[in-house]
């Protein structure tokens, strides 16, 4: 079949995926993948805080740079992950209490990896996972010590550090219209009537088996009206191991419906799914007893998704 990456092309969109490096050294077969289907690529985990900068000042760029290199000689595009979030920061970064010092670490960390790259991304995811389902703030180091003001000084470091790249707001259970989402959509209202730069908001979609929600599309819909971008981040979706005939043919169809909502608001502008095969995602470590939740099977066959997602496109 025709590499996934030229068919979401002609829709002028990218089909993207999340990379790790050293999966691509020891299997032939994820890296083939790698290089034929993809136009887009997200650091599944080597440009977080803790790989770069995993002590205060001393920055470790291998995994990272291996990301920008493997997406340059494909002619991928690279979707940076992630410059701020509560979650594998460094013990150093994450015992500040002092805002001054904090707010200083937050922005050169900013500056460090976006000047770094500076001209070599297409996105940076920003801020991530900064709110609560409920829509308050979460209470990370960066919310409680700075305070509801730390995304926008972030997303002003990120401007000036890289003024080409898009910068977005990326969160999970926001792809249906619920409190979560609507508390980021207040948000991006905000920053675009005050002009705080924000270019696109990530839905994660890692999604569980027959729950696509109704509302996504209309959800992505109303982000595009307030003038920004929304790309599909990190799309799985997961089930009950060992997976049932049944789950993976209802799976086809919801990865069909992530498409087809995306596919049909003008400003949806892609869609990344995190990781390649069932056999390397992060499905099993963090949810007991769930997985298959990829379009390619551990042994590299394809799963009935593919055909469904190879259609939409
Ligand atoms: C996950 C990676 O896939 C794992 O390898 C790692 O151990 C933990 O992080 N939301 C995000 C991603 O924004 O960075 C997470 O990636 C999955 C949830």
């Amino acid at each position: 079949y025709e590499p996934l990456r030229d068919a979401a092309e002609r829709s002028g969109r990218y089909f993207g995926f999340a990379y790790a490096p050293h999966l691509a050294q020891q299997d032939a077969n994820y890296r083939a993948i790698a290089e034929r289907e993809f136009s887009m690529v997200t650091a599944e985990n080597t440009m977080k805080w803790e790989s770069v900068q995993p002590s205060e000042g001393q920055f470790n760029w291998s995994g990272a740079d291996a990301v920008v290199d493997f997406a340059q000689a494909n002619n991928q595009e690279v979707y940076g992950h992630t410059l701020v979030w509560h979650s594998q920061l460094p013990g150093w970064a994450s015992n500040i209490s002092d805002p001054t010092r904090l707010s200083t670490v937050m922005k050169d960390h900013i500056n460090a990896v976006a000047g770094r790259y500076k001209g070599d991304i297409a996105y940076w995811d920003v801020v991530n996972e900064a709110f609560e389902d409920n829509g308050t703030r979460r209470q990370s180091v960066f919310q409680r010590v700075l305070g509801d003001g730390y995304i926008e000084e972030a997303f002003r470091e990120a401007r000036s550090a890289d003024p080409n790249a898009k910068l977005c707001i990326n969160d999970y259970s926001t792809d249906a219209i619920n409190s979560k989402s609507t508390a980021i959509y207040n948000l991006v209202r905000d920053f675009k009537a005050r002009g705080v730069p924000i270019d696109c908001v990530g839905l994660q979609s890692h999604l569980i088996v027959g729950q696509v929600p109704s509302t996504y599309q209309q959800n992505i819909q109303r982000f595009v009206d307030l003038g920004v971008e929304v790309r599909i981040t990190e799309l799985d979706i997961r089930m009950n191991t060992p997976a049932s005939q049944q789950n993976i043919a209802q799976q086809a169809q919801d990865y069909k419906k992530v498409f087809e909502a995306c596919w049909a608001v003008d400003g949806c502008n892609g869609v990344t799914i995190w990781g390649i095969s069932d056999q390397y995602s992060w499905i099993p470590d963090v949810f007991s007893g769930e997985g298959a939740a990829l379009p390619w099977n551990s042994d590299y066959s394809v799963k009935p998704a593919l055909a469904e997602l190879a259609q939409v496109m």
